[in-house]
């Protein structure tokens, strides 16, 4: 339901071409929300490594591309009137999953998203269409599986631990890091991080207890030697070979579990002891995830139930600021900018903040 009047006939969008090439596209057809969805035109977006990555790993044309956005509600489907949620006109963010084999439209570089209303967050008046989607719907998402069903930390996001423990959160100036960062801690543990000397401020601001260079030779020594041998919980959201040596490493000596939101080479885990796990944020919504293996995920309601009420956890710990968005560097050019934008991205250019487009 909605006000139809103001809704075009088409809509231009950054799809696949042939050999995964992205284009923007016009001519595109903008469809009524399911009876659970929301019709969003698109205020911004955010770009993810993601973004440039699935069209060049798993090339389909006609999928279309982007995960994080932000925007306004045009219209909603019957089940989201009946429980009034969101209502026309709500300032809204979160992420779709884009690129998607088993639903080709999803995509957020669009000018009008449909998404489902139980993975929608409200914009705070705190927020804006710019800061929104660096909250990053993709990084809580996949921190949502990762965090509570990969690494299963005690405590939530609501109800701190009772057992304080160590955490590490390998490359925590990335968007994922920094949000993990908080996560961790308002879980009640405490935070080891890694990243660039440049950006150890930064992170410290987040809520990062202990900070180490990844670039230094002694990284996981210094890590060791400061959770006194018992470091237990590791996430990798890059899972090069240098981030698994170094958290495989870093592990105590009981072992434990290493999260890594790449894939990653089995072979080099020689640690008996170090339980090892990929995991997509995609999977969040239950459904599964599409794609060949190792990133294919089988479908789990069980997880899809769980995290519909973590969003609403979510939303209340963004509604008091308690998880609050990366730093953000807006990318003048509206959606004509999103391919050139994540040109910057893949370069490696990015460090330490979330690249933003207004449309
Ligand atoms: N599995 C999933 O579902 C999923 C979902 C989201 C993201 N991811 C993955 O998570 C990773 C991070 O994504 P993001 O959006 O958070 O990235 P991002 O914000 O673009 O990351 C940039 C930051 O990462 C650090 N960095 C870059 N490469 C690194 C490396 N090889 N080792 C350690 N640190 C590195 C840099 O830190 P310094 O400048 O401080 O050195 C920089 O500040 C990506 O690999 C992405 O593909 C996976």
């Amino acid at each position: 339901m909605g006000d139809n009047s103001e809704i075009p006939l088409s809509q231009r969008a950054v799809i696949q071409h042939e050999n995964g090439i992205l284009r923007v596209t016009p001519g595109l057809p903008i469809q009524q929300p399911g009876p659970n969805q929301i019709l969003v035109k698109t205020k911004s977006v955010a770009l993810n490594p993601c973004d440039f990555k699935m069209p060049i790993r798993f090339p389909t044309p006609g999928l279309w591309d982007g995960c994080d956005y932000a925007g306004i509600v045009m219209a909603v489907g019957s089940e989201v009137a009946k429980q009034g949620k969101f209502r026309l006109g709500d300032a809204v963010f979160g992420a779709v999953q884009g690129s998607n084999q088993a639903d080709p439209t999803s995509g957020a570089y669009c000018e009008y998203l449909n998404t489902d209303q139980d993975f929608t967050f409200h914009i705070p008046n705190s927020l804006s269409f710019s800061t929104a989607p660096a909250i990053s719907g993709t990084a809580i998402a996949t921190l949502g599986i990762a965090l509570f069903w990969s690494l299963k930390i005690s405590g939530t996001l609501d109800t701190p631990s009772v057992k304080q423990e160590d955490v590490l959160v390998y490359g925590g100036s990335s968007t994922l890091g920094m949000l993990a960062i908080q996560m961790v801690k308002l879980c009640g543990h405490r935070v080891i991080t890694t990243c660039s000397p440049r950006n150890f401020d930064l992170v410290r601001s987040y809520g990062a207890d202990l900070v180490f260079d990844y670039n230094s030779v002694t990284c996981a020594k210094e890590i060791r030697n400061a959770t006194k041998n018992a470091l237990r919980y590791t996430l990798d959201p890059f899972s090069d070979m240098r981030s698994v040596s170094i958290c495989q490493e870093a592990l105590g000596r009981t072992g434990g579990r290493y999260c890594g939101l790449e894939q990653y080479q089995e072979q080099l885990f020689s640690r008996r002891t170090v339980k090892h796990e990929l995991v997509m944020g995609g999977a969040i919504s239950g459904k599964g995830v599409q794609l060949p293996e190792p990133y294919g995920v089988a479908p789990n309601a069980e997880i899809g139930n769980w995290a519909r009420n973590w969003y609403k956890v979510v939303q209340v710990l963004i509604n008091e600021g308690k998880i609050r968005p990366v730093p953000v560097e807006i990318l003048p050019g509206g959606i004509d900018a999103v391919i050139g934008g994540l040109g910057i991205l893949k370069s490696g250019q990015v460090s330490g903040k979330k690249l933003v487009i207004n449309f």
